[in-house]
């Protein structure tokens, strides 16, 4: 297969964990959700974690130069040589050249390329954040939408479920906000491109998957 290079973008809640998830399974890449390493800096109480925890619980955006350190480190990592699913990055304007500079470096050397923007309405963000339950091993679950099969607990490692510390309704808010601040010059400058792709992320999670699963294997 050729390397792939996959984005996506969304809100909050959109559905970015629960669609790249099985992806990275069948195609065994990782995924690379900017959110998640920042979340480890915070568990493991790193500099990096000591900066950034605050801003996120309160909804923040953290600053694009901390942001490219943390996914530039993780990009050299080995097992990104079949290629990489970004999950969250880019989300800002400032941060549309680096990734920008990893798609060419793809597309150069004969590799293949889709940004996926998974599209839902603001309430629709608020009813899935509200109901989500995540586990640290990175499964996410909804109560009504997506539960696990035993209450509370993960259906892959069987750790307790958690809600996390940004999903909060005065952080859902702010994190909103921030995110059609950040995301309307992404969006602009990713939309005519021959690798994007609108997804309508108001349907069933199977119903998305398979649409996705569908373009990526028509190309
Ligand atoms: P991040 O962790 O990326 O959070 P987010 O973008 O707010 O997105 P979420 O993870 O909340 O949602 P998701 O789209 O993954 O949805 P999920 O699949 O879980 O970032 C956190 C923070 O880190 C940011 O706020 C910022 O501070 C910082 N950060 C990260 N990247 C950054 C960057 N590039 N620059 C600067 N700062 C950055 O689904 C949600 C729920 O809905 C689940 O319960 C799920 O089961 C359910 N669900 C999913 N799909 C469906 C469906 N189709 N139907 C019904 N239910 C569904
Ligand atoms: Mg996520």
């Amino acid at each position: 297969m050729k390397k792939t290079m996959m984005i996506f973008l969304g809100p909050p809640g959109s559905g970015k964990g629960t669609q790249t998830a099985p992806l990275s399974e069948k195609l065994d890449i990782p995924v690379i959700s900017t959110g998640a390493l920042f979340r480890e800096e915070v568990e493991k109480g790193t500099n990096i974690g000591k900066l950034v925890e605050e801003k996120m619980n309160n909804g923040e955006l953290i600053s694009t130069d901390i942001t490219n350190e943390i996914l530039e480190k993780r990009l050299e990592s080995p097992d990104t040589e079949k290629g990489f699913i970004l999950d969250g990055y880019p989300r800002k304007e400032d941060q549309i050249d680096y990734a920008l500079k990893n798609i060419n470096k793809i597309i150069d050397n004969g590799g293949q390329v889709f940004v996926f923007y998974i599209d839902v309405s603001d309430s629709t963000v608020n009813e899935r954040i509200t109901g989500r339950r995540s586990c640290d091993c990175g499964k996410n679950f909804h109560t009504k939408f997506n539960p696990p099969k035993e209450s509370g607990i993960c259906d892959d490692c069987h750790s307790p479920l958690i809600q996390r510390g940004d999903d909060s309704e005065e952080a859902v808010v702010k994190r909103l906000e921030e995110f059609h601040k950040g995301n309307k010059p992404v969006l602009e400058f990713f939309q005519d491109k021959k690798y994007f792709y609108r997804i309508d992320g108001e349907r069933d999670i199977e119903e998305i998957r398979e649409e996705i699963e569908a373009i990526i294997n028509k190309d």
